[in-house]
């Protein structure tokens, strides 16, 4: 793990208002300022000034939720990557299940999206995982891999640095079900090797790949120690500044 970076991002759905956001960050900052991880607060567009603006001169980053594609134009309601770049957010969540699932997503718009992020200047977290069904059939690293090859489809060896892989499996998504340490291990230890099949060794052993899904002060440790499992995608617990800082001390 020497060489690679532990990040834990808070995703915060479609939670907090600006005001709310506010209040939230000023407890986290303190929280997690001696933290030995790199930390990120993913939050709704509508929160990114206050995000960006609270957190200047402090160890927390910024990133938004979702990107659009396109560079501009007529897509009405949507944001571009120039636009969050300009406000100085730096990461990005792309094709979290949830935006799979209820808003159409598909590996192809992931991919998009992912390399419309990288060419704007943007560090995209691109999220995979399965389905209880899927796991059950036994496909998980089947599907994952083909998950990872399509979102990385044209992403250069050189952009391939400043990407992000969240294993979410669907089922441990605000279910309070966790995978266990080794199935989170086994599967972010697939992701890596696929990305080592695409871009060779060192690319993969450089690659953070994150765990997401019911992640926890009580079960962040043991997910954490795991040699594949290099920081978290977190949700629920990203709400609350003393349970986020309890999951960034364990990495
Ligand atoms: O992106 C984070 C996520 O989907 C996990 O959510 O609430 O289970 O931690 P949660």
């Amino acid at each position: 793990k020497q060489n690679r970076k532990a990040i834990i991002a808070g995703n915060w759905k479609m939670n907090k208002t600006a005001t709310e956001a506010k209040a939230l960050i000023s407890e986290l900052i303190p929280a997690v300022k001696d933290a030995g991880c790199e930390v990120v607060i993913c939050v709704p567009f509508t929160d990114l000034v206050t995000a960006v603006e609270m957190t200047k001169g402090t160890n927390i980053h910024v990133g938004a939720e979702n990107v659009h594609f396109e560079k501009s134009g007529a897509f009405t309601g949507e944001i571009s990557a120039d636009m969050l770049t300009d406000l100085g957010v730096e990461y990005v969540v792309i094709g979290h299940s949830e935006r799979r699932q209820y808003f159409a997503e598909t590996n192809e718009t992931v991919n998009k999206r992912t390399k419309a992020a990288l060419a704007g200047g943007l560090k995209p977290i691109i999220c995979v995982g399965e389905s209880l069904d899927q796991r059950e059939q036994g496909v998980t690293e089947e599907l994952v891999r083909m998950q990872v090859k399509i979102a990385l489809n044209g992403v250069t060896a050189d952009e391939l640095k400043n990407v992000v892989i969240a294993y979410e499996p669907i089922w441990a998504i605000g279910t309070g079900k966790t995978a266990t340490a080794d199935q989170a291990e086994e599967v972010c230890a697939a992701i890596r090797k696929v990305v080592g099949e695409l871009y060779g060794e060192d690319a993969a052993k450089a690659l953070t790949v994150q765990y997401g899904g019911s992640m926890n002060p009580k079960n962040a440790e043991e997910l954490l120690s795991k040699p594949d499992v290099d920081g978290g995608l977190i949700g629920g617990a990203s709400l609350k500044a003393d349970q986020f800082a309890v999951i960034v001390d364990a990495a």
